[in-house]
């Protein structure tokens, strides 16, 4: 077991960023969810990075796409392709040694895709699979203390889906899946500029802009920026400036749902844990968590002490590091999705 477990490694098969970290390593690998494949046959040309810089370029026997755009899988067998992919970059340049790998996966996903992408994992050089929940090791990573018998709230803000999770004695006693992300605050910008100033621009150009030039709140630093798209009226590329109010005035309906879906979630959360949120705060995490303002708009509008963890983006990579390097610690933590019979193949 010692001499394996220093193989060891984990993943967060993320809707918009992969993560492979290894024991006493840390994060090893960072690429964006992206594939480009040929259209006829669905053979992978290349994935990451490389095929990101493709998006929206390519001729037209070539597509590139987020494989899990939704929170639910869209094309399965590019998502089983990308994973493939990365694994072997990793376990190929150490074939002698096959790791155990500790997979990061969504309380919502269906028991066969599940089984599915574990076999997929085992094809491409793993020993063995342990499936451990995203929100689990999110929280972990994120510095809360989820093992303590008080309720403990972290939300994970993620590019096409956000989980929201109460702990009380190392289990999840309420949680939620929510269609809300990042990715639904670009096409909340896209929508702007095309109603605004006429102009279609891409999702790319829609994140850059939430980045540099968004806030939750009407009183971030005054911003602006050159944008360029497709005119609607000409139908030419034009460029545009933006300012960092017209942007907030574009997230403000998508946040303001956000905030309702929050606050449900709360109500629904049972008394004595509600308390204990109340006392010990939220904690933020994923990328989603980065928006300018988020945690004081949280707060203010929830009237409990919202924080987002540091660099929220690595918070699911952290927890699984954590469990890599200190797996003792975290022996009476149920790593397990809630309500599913979570396999374990060794
Ligand atoms: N500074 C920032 N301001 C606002 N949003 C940001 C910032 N930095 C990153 N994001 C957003 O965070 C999202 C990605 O977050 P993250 O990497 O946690 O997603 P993921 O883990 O791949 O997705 P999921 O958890 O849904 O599978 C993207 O939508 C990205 O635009
Ligand atoms: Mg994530």
């Amino acid at each position: 077991m010692a001499v394996f477990g220093s193989s060891d490694m984990g993943m967060d098969l993320g809707t918009s960023v992969v993560h492979i970290v290894m024991k006493e390593k840390g994060v090893v690998l960072s690429e964006p969810s992206y594939v480009a494949f040929e259209r006829d046959t669905r053979n992978v040309i290349t994935v990451g990075t490389e095929a990101m810089r493709m998006f929206g370029r390519t001729p037209s026997g070539i597509a590139v796409e987020r494989p899990f755009r939704e929170a639910h899988i869209r094309s399965f067998d590019l998502v089983s392709k990308m994973m493939s992919y990365y694994l072997r970059e990793i376990t190929g340049k150490r074939r002698a040694i096959r790791p155990r790998l500790y997979l990061a996966l969504p309380s919502g996903m269906a028991p066969t895709e599940r089984q599915t992408i574990i076999d997929l994992a085992v094809d491409a050089g793993v020993r063995s699979v342990v499936p451990v929940d995203e929100s689990v090791v999110s929280a972990i990573g994120g510095s809360v203390r989820i093992d303590q018998p008080y309720g403990r709230m972290n939300v994970d803000i993620g590019g096409a889906r956000t989980n929201l999770a109460v702990f009380s004695m190392g289990n999840q006693v309420k949680w939620s899946i929510e269609d809300f992300g990042g990715d639904r605050l670009d096409e909340a910008i896209m929508d702007y500029m095309r109603r605004k100033h006429n102009l279609m621009i891409g999702q790319r150009s829609a994140e850059v802009l939430k980045i540099n030039l968004g806030s939750a709140r009407g009183h971030g630093p005054k911003l602006e920026e050159e944008t360029y798209g497709r005119s609607l009226i000409s139908g030419l590329p034009r460029a545009v400036t933006v300012n960092s109010e017209e942007i907030t005035e574009a997230l403000e309906p998508s946040l303001r749902d956000f905030v309702s879906l929050l606050h449900r979630f709360i109500e629904q959360t049972p008394p004595e844990l509600a308390s204990d949120i109340f006392d010990a705060g939220i904690t933020l995490s994923g990328g989603g968590a980065r928006l300018y303002g988020l945690d004081d708009l949280l707060t203010s509008q929830l009237n409990i002490q919202v924080h987002a963890a540091d660099e929220p983006e690595l918070c699911v990579a952290r927890g699984l590091s954590e469990l890599l390097n200190n797996p003792n610690a975290y022996e009476k933590i149920n790593l397990r999705s809630p309500y599913r019979e979570d396999e374990m193949l060794d």
